[in-house]
């Protein structure tokens, strides 16, 4: 009886678990790691259970700015979803996401806490709403963000207690629409990704040489005239013929006062302030070529379509139309704009003009103003003023210090870091946008292997580097810094995805810099988050770049035994290298990079980054050419320039190759001596060749040999000339690599001498800098 009762009593236990088992999902587990938000929030506790949306959840608000930003999340989970999620102004028992108005928390400030009972933010102001939202949308399944509806995703996220704020004030995006035109749908997307990131101003460059972009109702021409260019877009940017006057333009565009308050409020929404840059006294072509009257000369120009060095047609500064002109500008801008800042530009004026204008010296006289820098500062100072009676603040870039700065002027310091240093020392607000940190337009990878970019190169982990505040400032002067913004110029981007993949992802790891405290940076951390971040990108149609995938390799040379070790590395920890050897296939089955893999023949080498099993970015692809004088002795006759090394006394056999960066660490260089170097084969060796690898960048100096001479010794001492090689010198605008070969008939030797020197008349011109790579003896 007992035994038959226990019996029926586990059969019915089993069936009940069953039962259960199958209605029951089981909860994700979470931990600190899987919390992905960036920019990384200044506290987070994970607590157990979760917290699962549904299509009851509902919002509570109690004002019209928690419910705008309950909205976000609203229209999300309508689209991914088609969920109609509810807005209440009363508590639930359950399921609910509370706003709670909490003055004792600063502007942009928020909590987060996530119960499985419900989710309560808490902020004192509409940005620290919106802010609690963008972490509860970075805390679900990325899926959230797709643009059409999901299926099976449970919308659970783990119950959290979050604390943040922002470290600095001002975290912006500049975005150049004169150099291209880009339109209000795209500045649009933008402002909502920069939102994502908690960035809160966008600086629209609206003015330049190339192309005025703002409709300004008084003088018309301005856009009728300055936002169009004759079409040179088929020509490099730097190659652009000059644009005659009487040319119409057809390449353009430019927003309406309409379609640019759209924008505003757009951004407002969005917890984001649009500061408009109207560009003076330089940089102002476009309106030039409207209003010639504006100039010291007062001839006509066209606009125009590609480089242009030095800037001399600018504003004249003497004329008092000038000024009228930019208060009628300034008036229509500021009606347009809520901003508390109007960045009047202020950068790269050549003012050689002034210094032979009538009107300009007679303004200098009448002001007692000693030089054209303190012209410019009166300029400058004069615009303040207007802008002030105004209510609004000035900020221009940190040129505007030259001369004096304007009283209440707020610095852009992009120059490096000098001048907001010193702006910030004489007591005056600094935005920091170093051009080594912050200039998007810059190269994000290898140059080869990118589009055509600005400058050098500036990777996503040297932007997570950057940092607004400079150790040696006071605490005095580190209050004066709002923050720090990053500068999409876009003489080389012309199309919406280009754009983009400048922005993105290093934008994500500017955000960092701007919001997180700095004792919480950690590049290995970051990256981590960012790779949720790419799936939200890639639900999102954000084309953001793969560069900091990029396989790069380097070369470790083993002099004993004549053997090179090849190191493959990326900017990510613990990344899943894979390569192949020769004719083998890249793919997921590839052996994986764990170690350096030891060379000692000629080598073909394919690799790439793997993330899930599937490759990502580009495939990294060399082949390491291995010759007889590879690890051996190099003696230096000449001694190569400090400031181009490359990996010291074995640069030259290591069969490391260099790139078109001659700042890659790879390149030995000399400056204005000859190479003269002797390679030591250890025993006598049958060569028929010696081979010469080198570069030519002629704007910075660098030239290919025009006399290559090989000698050979069995001694060391006594040497013959066995070749040599004369090139005369050649104009060459781009940078490019060649090897230079010197057959000869096959002999046995033991010492290489290679001499390799630049015609005088180079060196006359110029600095003369040979660069070399590799000498191949073959
Ligand atoms: C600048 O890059 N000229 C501000
Ligand atoms: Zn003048």
């Amino acid at each position: 009886m007992k035994n038959s009762f226990s019996l029926k009593f586990l059969t019915v236990l089993a069936f009940l678990l069953i039962l259960c088992s199958c209605g029951l999902k089981t909860d994700k587990f979470f931990t600190e790691a899987d919390i992905k938000i960036i920019p990384k929030v200044e506290s987070l506790q994970v607590n157990s259970g979760v917290f699962e949306f549904n299509k009851n959840t509902l919002f509570v608000v109690t004002d019209n700015s928690q419910e705008t930003a309950a909205q976000l999340l609203i229209d999300k989970f309508k689209t991914v979803n088609n969920w109609d999620l509810k807005v209440v102004s009363e508590q639930t028992n359950d399921n609910y996401i509370v706003f709670n108005t909490d003055v004792s928390l600063k502007n942009e400030a928020y909590t987060l806490r996530v119960t499985s009972n419900n989710i309560s933010i808490s902020a004192s102001s509409y940005s620290g709403f919106l802010y609690g939202v963008q972490s509860l949308r970075m805390l679900l399944p990325t899926a959230i963000e797709s643009k059409k509806q999901v299926s099976d995703i449970v919308w659970q996220i783990p119950n959290i207690e979050i604390k943040d704020s922002p470290r600095f004030k001002w975290r912006g995006l500049m975005l150049d629409l004169s150099r291209h035109f880009f339109d209000k749908d795209y500045i649009k997307e933008t402002i909502d990704a920069i939102s994502l990131l908690k960035m809160n101003v966008l600086h629209l460059h609206l003015v330049d040489d190339h192309g005025w972009r703002i409709e300004i109702k008084k003088h018309p021409r301005l856009t009728e005239v300055g936002a169009w260019r004759v079409d040179q877009e088929h020509m490099p940017w730097n190659k652009r013929a000059t644009n005659s006057p009487e040319e119409k333009g057809t390449y353009g565009g430019f927003l309406t006062q309409e379609e640019l308050k759209e924008v505003v409020a757009y951004a407002e929404l969005k917890g984001v302030e649009v500061v408009p840059e109207i560009e003076m006294p330089a940089h102002v072509s476009s309106a030039i070529a409207a209003y010639p009257e504006l100039s010291c000369l007062e001839k006509p120009i066209g606009v125009p379509s590609g480089a242009l060095w030095p800037i001399t047609d600018i504003y004249c500064a003497g004329k008092e139309y000038t000024f009228e002109f930019l208060e009628d500008v300034l008036m229509e801008v500021i009606d347009i704009f809520p901003s508390k800042y109007i960045h009047i530009g202020g950068d790269e004026a050549t003012k050689t003009n002034w210094k032979t204008c009538p009107h300009c010296q007679k303004r200098m006289k009448q002001e007692g103003l000693h030089d054209v820098e303190e012209l410019q500062s009166y300029f400058v100072k004069r615009m303040e003023k207007f802008i002030n009676s105004k209510g609004k603040k000035l900020i221009g870039w940190d040129e505007i210090l030259e001369g004096g700065l304007a009283p209440g002027a707020t610095v852009m310091s992009w120059r490096g870091f000098k001048g907001g240093l010193q702006a910030a020392g004489q007591g005056h607000d600094v935005v920091m946008t170093p051009t080594d940190f912050c200039y998007f337009d810059y190269y994000q990878g290898p140059p080869e292997q990118e589009p055509v970019a600005g400058g050098s190169v500036t990777t996503l982990s040297k932007v997570y580097q950057f940092d607004p505040v400079v150790d040696s400032m006071t605490e005095e002067e580190a209050n004066h810094v709002l923050g720090g913004q990053a500068n999409l110029w876009a003489e080389h981007v012309s199309t919406e995805p280009h754009s983009q993949y400048m922005i993105f992802p290093r934008l994500a790891a500017l955000s960092e810099t701007v919001w997180s405290p700095k004792a919480s940076r950690n590049w290995d951390d970051f990256s981590n988050r960012l790779i949720s971040m790419f799936q939200r990108y890639d639900y999102l149609g954000i084309n953001y770049a793969k560069s900091s995938f990029i396989v790069t390799s380097d070369m470790k040379i083993d002099v004993q035994n004549k053997t090179v070790s090849l190191i493959l590395h990326n900017e990510y920890p613990n990344s899943n290298i894979k390569y192949a050897l020769n004719d083998e296939a890249l793919d997921n089955n590839s052996k994986p990079f764990v170690e350096p893999i030891i060379l000692s023949k000629t080598t073909a080498v394919k690799a790439g980054l793997f993330k899930d099993d599937v490759l990502f970015g580009d495939i990294f692809q060399d082949t390491i050419k291995f010759h007889k004088g590879v690890a051996n002795n190099v003696m230096y006759n000449t001694d190569f320039n400090e400031r181009y090394q490359g990996a010291g006394d074995f640069n030259l056999v290591n069969t490391l190759r260099g790139t078109k960066n001659f700042r890659d660490g790879r390149w030995q260089a000399w400056l204005n001596s000859g190479v003269d170097v002797t390679i030591d084969l250890e025993t006598e060796k049958e060569i028929n060749q010696v081979t010469v690898g080198s570069m030519e960048n002629q704007k910075n100096g660098i030239f290919y040999p025009t006399l290559i001479q090989v000698f050979v010794s069995n001694d060391g001492e006594i040497f013959n000339e066995i070749t040599s090689f004369n090139r005369l010198f050649v104009l060459n605008e781009n940078p490019e690599l060649k090897d230079f070969i010197l057959p000869f008939d096959t002999l046995n030797t033991r010492f290489v001498k290679i001499k390799i020197s630049l015609s005088n008349n180079i060196r006359e011109r110029n600095e003369g800098w040979i660069f070399v790579d590799e000498i191949l003896i073959d």
